[in-house]
C-alpha cells in the first residue's frame, strides 16, 4: 500500500517507516519538524536501503500544503502521528494543543476525503482511559476524565474520527491506544530525541546514565503497587511500529471502526525499569525519591488480546530489549540527532 505518514520524522513515526518498508509498503512523510530532525529520515532511508524517504515539510494545518501533497500521490491510507505530545506543556498552552492537534486533524481529514482517501490509523493513547475502572485495561473499559489538555485532544479526536466514520461508512478508522513506548531501533541510529528536560521516564534514565543529568527523581514511592512506585505498560517502539503494519490489515478487511490497546500486558514499576537498566547495561543510574507528580495514576497496563485476535499482532520484545536498545541509542547519540 502507499501510505501517507504524518509526523513521520518523529520517534514512533520514524520506526514505523522501517516496518512499513520491510512489509513491502511505500510511504510519503508530511512533518513540520516542530519536534523532530530531518536527519531521522536520512537514517531511516539508510536502514531501509533506499536513497531517500519522500518528505514534505508541511504543517497539517496548512490546507494548501496538504492539497499539493495529495495532488502528487494516490494514498491508500494515512497513518497519523503528527501532534504535540508534552503533557505538562499542554497544561500551560491548552489553546496551542487544541489548535494543533484538533485543528490539524480536522484539516487533514477534510483533505483526505476530498481526495478519496478514507482510511486512517490514529495515534491515540492510554491516557483516554483516565484513572481506569479496571486493570488490566480492555477496550471495553469506559473512557475517563483526562487530567490534561493533551489527553483531551486524543479523546476528542477519537470521537471526531468515529463520528466521521458513522456518517460515511466508506471510512475505516483504526484507533491505536498506545501504552508507554520506549526503546529504539536495534541499530541505535534512530531513537527518542526529547527537547530540553525529558518528561518521560526512559529518556530521563538514559540522560542520567550518559551523564547529562545528575540523578533521576522517582515520583512517589507510596502508591498501592508492589514497591510503591508507579506501574506502567512499557512497550518497545519496534513492536509499536509493527502494530501499525498489522493495523493496515484491518483497513484491508474494511473494519469500519477498530479500537485496539497496544501494550505488552505486563506492568513494570519505575524501580523495575531502573534496576533492569542497570543490570542489562552495567551503568549506574543514581535516583532519589521525590513527591508524586500531579496527575499521575498508580497503575496502568492493558490486556492486548484484542490486537492479537483481530490484527495478529503481539509484542515480541521484553524489558531487557527495551532498556538495552534505549541505552544503545543514547550512548551512540549523547546529544540526540
Ligand atoms: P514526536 O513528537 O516524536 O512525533 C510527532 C511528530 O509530529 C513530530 O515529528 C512533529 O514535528 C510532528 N508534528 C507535530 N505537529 C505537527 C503539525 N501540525 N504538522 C505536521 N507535523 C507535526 O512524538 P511521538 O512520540 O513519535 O508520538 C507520535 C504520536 O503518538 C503523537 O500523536 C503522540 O501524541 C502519540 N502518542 C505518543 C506517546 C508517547 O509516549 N511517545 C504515547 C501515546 C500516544
Ligand atoms: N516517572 C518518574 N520520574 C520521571 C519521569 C517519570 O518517576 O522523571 C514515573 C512516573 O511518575 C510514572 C512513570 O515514571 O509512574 C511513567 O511516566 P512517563 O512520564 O514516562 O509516562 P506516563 O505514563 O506518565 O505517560 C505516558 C505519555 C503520555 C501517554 C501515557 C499513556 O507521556 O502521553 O504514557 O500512553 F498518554
Amino acid at each position: 500500500m502507499h501510505i501517507l505518514v504524518t509526523g513521520g520524522a518523529g520517534f514512533i513515526g520514524s520506526h514505523t517507516l522501517i516496518e512499513l518498508y520491510k512489509a513491502g509498503h511505500t510511504a510519503v512523510v508530511v512533518d513540520n519538524l516542530c519536534n523532530s530532525n530531518p536527519l531521522a529520515l536520512q537514517r531511516v532511508a539508510e536502514i531501509i536501503g533506499v536513497p531517500a524517504i519522500p518528505f514534505h515539510k508541511v504543517d497539517i494545518r496548512d490546507r494548501a500544503g496538504l492539497e499539493r501533497v495529495f495532488a502528487g500521490h494516490k494514498f491508500d491510507a494515512c497513518i497519523h502521528f503528527a501532534g504535540l505530545k508534552a503533557v505538562g506543556e499542554s497544561v500551560e498552552k491548552p489553546w496551542e494543543y487544541y489548535e494543533n492537534n484538533i485543528g490539524g486533524t480536522l484539516t487533514l481529514v477534510d483533505v483526505m476525503r476530498r481526495h478519496g482517501c478514507k482510511n486512517i490509523i490514529f495515534s491515540s493513547s492510554a491516557t483516554v482511559y483516565g484513572d481506569p475502572d479496571e486493570i488490566p485495561i480492555t477496550e471495553q473499559c469506559p473512557k475517563g476524565q483526562c487530567t490534561n489538555p493533551y489527553g483531551w485532544t486524543k479523546s476528542m479526536l477519537e470521537q471526531v474520527l468515529m463520528d466521521t466514520q458513522k456518517a460515511d461508512p466508506e471510512w475505516n478508522v483504526v484507533l491505536l491506544r498506545y501504552f508507554n513506548p520506549v526503546g529504539a531501533h536495534p541499530s541505535g541510529r534512530i531513537g527518542e530525541n526529547p527537547k530540553g528536560i525529558p518528561n518521560n521516564l526512559m529518556p530521563y534514565i538514559t540522560q542520567v546514565a550518559v551523564g547529562k543529568r545528575a540523578e533521576l527523581g522517582v515520583f512517589g514511592d507510596d502508591y498501592p503497587t508492589p514497591d510503591g512506585t508507579g506501574v506502567r505498560d512499557y512497550i518497545h517502539v519496534v513492536d509499536l511500529a509493527t502494530a501499525h503494519v498489522c493495523a493496515l490489515q484491518a483497513i484491508v478487511r474494511r473494519c469500519g471502526i477498530g479500537i485496539y490497546n497496544i501494550g505488552t500486558g505486563h506492568g513494570y514499576s519505575v524501580l523495575d525499569m531502573v534496576k533492569a537498566f542497570v543490570r542489562v547495561n552495567g551503568v549506574e543510574v543514581p535516583y532519589s525519591i521525590k513527591p508524586r507528580r500531579v496527575g499521575d495514576i498508580a497503575t496502568c497496563y492493558c490486556n492486548p488480546a484484542k490486537a492479537m485476535a483481530e490484527l495478529g499482532w503481539e509484542a515480541r520484545h521484553d524489558i531487557d530489549d527495551m532498556v538495552r536498545d534505549s541505552w544503545n541509542w543514547q550512548r551512540q547519540n549523547p546529544e540526540g540527532y
